[in-house]
C-alpha cells in the first residue's frame, strides 16, 4: 500500500543525487515501486494520492524515456505535469536560475529538471521552496539508477549477491549513480574503463563511505574481459554523453575495447543479464546481437523508470 509505505522520511526532500538517500531510503523507494507496479498490473493504473498537485518538468536536453515516464507517472498519481523546454522559458534569454526557481515555486508543488550543469540543479534547489528532482545532469542520473536497482532486484532477487559490472565510460552520470546505488544497497559493483574514464575520486569517496555502512564491494578493473568474469549483470551506456560531443573522437578511440559484444557476454555468468539505460548506439558501446539477444532486459529496465518514479513522487509529495 502506498499509504502504508509513506512514513515520511522523504517528504518535501530534494533528490539531486543518490547520495542524498540513506540505504534505508533507497530500499523504501524500491519497495514502494514494486508495490505500485504490482498494483498497476492488478488493474490500478491510477492511484491519485497526489491529486490536485502540479510538477514542472524542465528539459535543457532531449529525452524520450524520462520525459514520457515522468509525465505518465505524474498523471497516474493524479498530478498535472507541465513539460517546459529550456527554449520556451525565459531561462534561454538569460533569466537567472535562482529567479526561475523562486517564480516556479509559487505555482507548482515540485520541479524536476534535466540540465547540462549539475551546479544549476544545486542553485535551483537552493532557491526553490518546493522539492527539486534531478532528471539527469552531467554528474548524475538518480532516477535511472533507482529504476536500475528495481530491475536488478526483480531479475536477480538478492541484489547483494549479484555481481554488477559496468563497462565503458565509468565517469558519466549513469555510471556515477549506478555505482552509488549499488554501494547504498550493499551489492558488488565492478567499474571497467580506461584509466581516464574511471569514476572520479569524489564519487568513489562517496561510494566507499556508503560501502562502509552496507558492506558493498567496489572494484575498479581496467581490463573488460577480466572485469566481466562471473558477472550477473553487465551494464553499459553511451561513449559520448549529451554535452560531450567535442570529445567524441577521443572517447570512441579510448573505449573501443570496451564494446559489449557476444564474446564479452560469454565471459559473464550463464544467467547474466545485459542492461543499458538507453538510448543505445548499436555498433559502438553494444552490438545489435547483445541488445536484441537473450541477455537483454533493456525494455523491462526502461519500463521500470515509470514505476520507480511513481514511488519517488509519491514518497516526496504525498501529504
Ligand atoms: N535513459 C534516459 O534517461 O533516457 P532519455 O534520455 O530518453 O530520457
Ligand atoms: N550518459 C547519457 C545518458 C542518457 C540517458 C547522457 O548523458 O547522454
Amino acid at each position: 500500500m502506498v499509504s502504508k509505505a509513506l512514513p515520511g522520511p522523504l517528504k518535501g526532500r530534494d533528490l539531486l543525487s543518490i547520495d542524498d538517500l540513506t540505504p534505508e531510503e533507497v530500499k523504501l523507494i524500491i519497495d514502494t515501486a514494486r508495490s505500485l507496479k504490482e498494483r498497476y498490473y492488478a488493474g490500478e493504473r491510477v492511484i491519485p494520492v497526489l491529486r490536485g498537485k502540479t510538477i514542472a518538468l524542465i528539459f535543457e536536453k532531449p529525452s524520450t524515456r524520462t520525459r514520457v515516464s515522468m509525465e505518465v507517472a505524474a498523471l497516474q498519481l493524479g498530478m498535472t505535469p507541465l513539460t517546459l523546454r529550456r527554449d520556451e522559458l525565459q531561462l534561454s534569454r538569460g533569466e537567472p536560475v535562482k529567479d526561475t526557481a523562486r517564480v516556479l515555486s509559487r505555482y507548482v508543488d515540485a520541479i524536476a529538471a534535466r540540465v547540462y550543469k549539475h551546479s544549476d540543479l544545486i542553485e535551483l534547489a537552493a532557491y526553490a521552496s518546493v522539492p527539486v528532482i534531478n532528471m539527469l545532469s552531467d554528474l548524475e542520473h538518480p532516477l535511472q539508477a533507482l529504476a536500475d536497482a528495481l530491475t536488478i532486484v526483480e531479475k536477480k532477487s538478492d541484489i547483494r549477491k549479484a555481481k554488477v559490472v559496468y563497462v565503458g565510460d565509468a565517469r558519466n552520470n549513469v555510471a556515477n549513480s549506478l555505482l552509488l546505488v549499488i554501494a547504498k544497497l550493499g551489492g558488488h559493483i565492478v567499474m571497467s574503463a580506461p584509466k581516464q574514464l574511471m569514476p572520479s575520486q569524489e564519487i568513489l569517496a562517496k561510494a566507499k563511505k556508503a560501502a562502509e555502512l552496507t558492506g558493498a564491494i567496489i572494484e575498479l578493473i581496467e581490463d573488460p574481459k577480466e572485469a566481466v568474469k562471473g558477472a550477473d549483470v553487465v551494464y553499459t551506456d553511451v561513449w559520448v554523453s549529451m554535452g560531450e560531443e567535442a570529445e567524441a573522437m577521443e572517447r570512441r578511440r579510448l573505449l573501443q575495447p570496451y564494446q559489449v559484444n557476444t564474446k564479452l557476454m560469454e565471459l559473464a555468468s550463464n544467467n547474466a543479464i545485459f542492461m543499458h539505460c538507453l538510448p543505445a548506439h548499436r555498433g559502438e558501446e553494444v552490438t545489435e546481437e547483445v541488445i536484441e539477444g537473450p541477455w537483454s532486459v533493456v525494455w523491462d529496465q526502461a519500463e521500470n523508470r515509470l514505476h520507480a518514479q511513481k514511488a519517488v513522487l509519491a514518497l516526496i509529495l504525498s501529504d
